[in-house]
């Protein structure tokens, strides 16, 4: 499947992120002198910038199955003690979008994770009690896109906490290129540089831009992929200059035609451009802010005159 191999699988392999994958290089090399599974991970970071694939390297470094669920999907303490029960010593189980598990559910998790054990009640009413079950030694490597939005009791048991940054254009640049090669399509370097500073930092919309932009050429019968027809595939893709796209555009244009540049606050901005608070917030807003296309204050967001110039407006009272 080629969609998988584009996963790589060693931390050698894996591109960007240099701060975390030295942290890491370490912590598993020392989790294995030492015969132990590595200490719990949280990874957290915007979407797309390779949390899964960094937990799935951490499996294969360390030699063990990779067992992967999410916050959502379990909704029950008996769906996590199924699931840690079944662990083999050693096993990396990966929980996405952790802050959505069910607080229920969070505190069958805090024995497991500080002991190795299952604290189950059996029986009900006065001959209910409690019995403990030990578990195999495991690594849970959960994901999250704030660690703002854990419980402080979760996050405090996780021994290793890494935040996956933008990533540059120089290592959206070699991925693309890694992805070109992968695909058997030959690139032109200022093609696979104008997709890379496209991308808003992600390789997860590189690698889509890149598929979309190969159609074209596909279709153009070209047999590398140039920088003319990249630029016309973003172009037909709604993708401008800075790799905003049209919600991007929705979003910023929503605030300075609605709001005078704002401040507006984050639930008005969902009811008036009909996006969801959560998505705004998770996927929109951090680039829009790492760029400084806008601020949050106290009273809500704001579009600073970095975005109107490049909606070539003048900012409002100015
Ligand atoms: N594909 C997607 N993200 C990647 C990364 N960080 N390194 C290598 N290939 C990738």
């Amino acid at each position: 499947d080629i969609e998988l191999s584009l996963r790589p699988e060693t931390l050698k392999q894996y591109i960007g992120q240099d701060q975390t994958k030295r942290n890491l290089h370490i912590f598993i090399e020392a989790a294995k002198m030492r015969e132990e599974p590595l200490d719990h991970a949280l990874l957290y970071g915007p979407p797309g910038l390779g949390k899964t694939t960094l937990a799935s390297i951490i499996a294969n470094e360390m030699g063990v199955q990779f067992r992967t669920t999410a916050g959502p999907a379990i909704e029950r303490a008996g769906d996590l003690a199924a699931i840690l029960s079944s662990l083999e010593p050693g096993d990396v189980l990966f929980i996405d979008e952790i802050h959505r598990l069910p607080r229920s559910v969070e505190e069958v998790l805090y024995p497991a994770m500080e002991d190795f054990c299952l604290d189950i009640v059996v029986g009900s009413g006065p001959s209910a009690r409690s019995m403990r079950l030990d578990l195999p030694p495991f690594t849970l490597v959960g994901a999250t896109t704030r660690a703002g939005l854990l419980s402080a009791p979760l996050r405090d048991r996780f021994g290793v906490h890494s935040r996956l940054e933008y990533y540059e254009t120089e290592a959206l640049c070699s991925i693309v290129e890694r992805t070109a090669d992968i695909f058997h399509v030959e690139i032109d370097l200022n093609a696979a540089v104008e997709i890379a500073r496209r991308s808003r930092g992600t390789p997860r919309i590189a690698n889509r831009l890149f598929k979309r932009v190969r159609d074209i050429a596909q279709v153009k019968g070209e047999s590398v992929i140039s920088l003319e027809t990249t630029q016309e595939a973003l172009e037909m893709l709604q993708v401008d200059a800075e790799g905003l796209d049209y919600i991007d555009h929705k979003l910023l244009k929503g605030i300075m035609d609605g709001f005078r540049g704002g401040p507006v606050g984050l639930d008005t901005i969902s009811a008036t451009i009909g996006e969801e608070s959560q998505t705004i917030e998770d996927v929109y807003e951090p680039f829009l802010l790492q760029i400084g296309f806008i601020q949050r204050t106290p009273r809500g967001r704001v579009v600073t005159p970095k975005a109107y110039a490049h909606f070539h407006r003048e900012v409002p009272g100015t």
